[in-house]
């Protein structure tokens, strides 16, 4: 009987990991003759062996199925609550490994499930992961699956809200995912014609983004779109940010570091609701009425686009390959229209960020959008 490797889906779900499934099962089986276990709920499922064979029916008809049939999760290895407890649960996690003879894991996933995988590998364990997330964050690779698809729903959904704004002569904001970056938000407002576009990497004034929809009005169109990832911030913001940010590491006793940690969490979880404030602030700047779409979840869902699918299941084939080559500790990275195997050492720990000079943000500007930040960008 051939070897047997694992796979896990973890992190938020990301339209293609059943075709990267599929992609991994299928090439595993016929090309080298090893067995696919999969491991349900992520690392959770690697700990409590809850698994499932992926072979024969079970890899039929999924490629074109949203989220992933393994189920996802995001616990940690090192930090697995059970029962009232968290708990380090890495070693029990390398008995199931051992348990059943495999000869590698492969953990498919964004930034945090690569930090956990890379934990894995430093504790003996054969790993490779693919690069997944609809937020494209994940660093040393081009792009992540599950982007394009994402990219695609959010930009059909500014589509839908333009003509409403239209109609109504409002300002439309709305908010798309993609945690700390703005690739999602930047690549939607592009495509959809945003008329201002705000990002993380670019704090925004928002006397600024005021005026570019006033300076609009003037022009004769008394509507606009407002395209906000979740992540951006405006300049006072990210100080504050900042400033919480440098306490915390100069924090030196338990009393300082615990006030330091509250206010941070207070200061994010009145992030949350940033963009009806945005919009309340803009209704009041422009004289114009506001309304506030969250697209949310939405963007995670459903069909993967062809892109999406061809993409990953390029990644699972290389990456069955690269078990049967043996290539472990290694992330498999889109390079163009090849893929490359890169330490998964060179991966974690780090964000691709949206360049200030990447082509996007050219283009952007060059059509008229208001990215939020003069001095930074235009
Ligand atoms: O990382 C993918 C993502 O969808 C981010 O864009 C978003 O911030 C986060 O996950 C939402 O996570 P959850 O589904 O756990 O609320």
């Amino acid at each position: 009987m051939g070897k047997c490797i694992g796979v896990l889906t973890a992190g938020g779900d990301s339209p293609g990991l059943n075709a990267a499934i599929r992609a991994i099962g299928k090439s595993a089986q016929s090309n080298y003759n090893m067995q696919v276990l999969g491991f349900r709920d992520g690392f959770r499922g690697l700990m409590e062996n809850r698994t499932v064979h992926l072979e024969g029916e079970i890899l039929s008809g999924i490629l074109t199925l949203g989220g992933t049939i393994l189920g996802t999760s995001r616990d940690k290895p090192h930090k697995m609550p059970v029962g009232s407890r968290v708990q380090d649960m890495t070693e029990v996690m390398i008995d199931n490994y051992h348990r059943h003879n495999l000869e590698a894991i492969i953990c498919i996933g964004g930034g945090g499930t690569q930090k956990n995988a890379y934990r894995l590998t430093k504790a003996g364990v054969n790993v490779i992961t693919l690069p997944k997330t609809i937020d494209n964050d994940v660093a040393v690779t081009d792009v992540t699956f599950g982007f394009d698809t994402a990219l695609s729903i959010a930009t059909d959904a500014i589509d839908r809200l333009h003509s409403t704004a239209h109609s109504h002569h409002r300002i439309i904001v709305v908010e798309i995912m993609g945690h700390n970056t703005g690739w999602l938000g930047l690549g939607a407002g592009l495509a959809s014609g945003a008329d201002v576009i705000l990002i993380p990497e670019i704090p925004y004034d928002v006397d600024q983004v005021a005026e570019a929809i006033r300076r609009r009005r003037h022009r004769g169109k008394n509507f606009s779109i407002v395209a906000v990832s979740e992540g951006a911030l405006s300049k006072k913001d990210t100080k504050q940010l900042a400033e919480l940010k440098a306490k915390k590491l100069a924090a030196k006793d338990e009393k300082k570091t615990k006030k330091v940690a509250e206010e941070l969490a207070n200061f994010r979880s009145n992030r949350v609701g940033g963009t009806l404030r945005l919009s309340a602030e803009l209704e009041a700047l422009t004289g114009l009425e506001s309304r506030v779409t969250i697209l949310g979840h939405l963007q995670r869902g459903g069909t993967p686009t062809a892109a999406d699918r061809i993409l990953a299941t390029r990644l699972g084939t290389a990456c069955a390959t690269a078990v049967a080559e043996r290539q472990f500790g290694k992330m498999v990275a889109v390079r163009g229209e090849s893929t490359e195997l890169v330490d998964l050492a060179d991966v974690v720990g780090q964000r691709k960020l949206v360049p200030l000079d990447h082509p996007w943000i050219q283009a952007a500007i060059a059509t008229g959008a208001c990215l939020g930040n003069e001095k930074l960008v235009g």
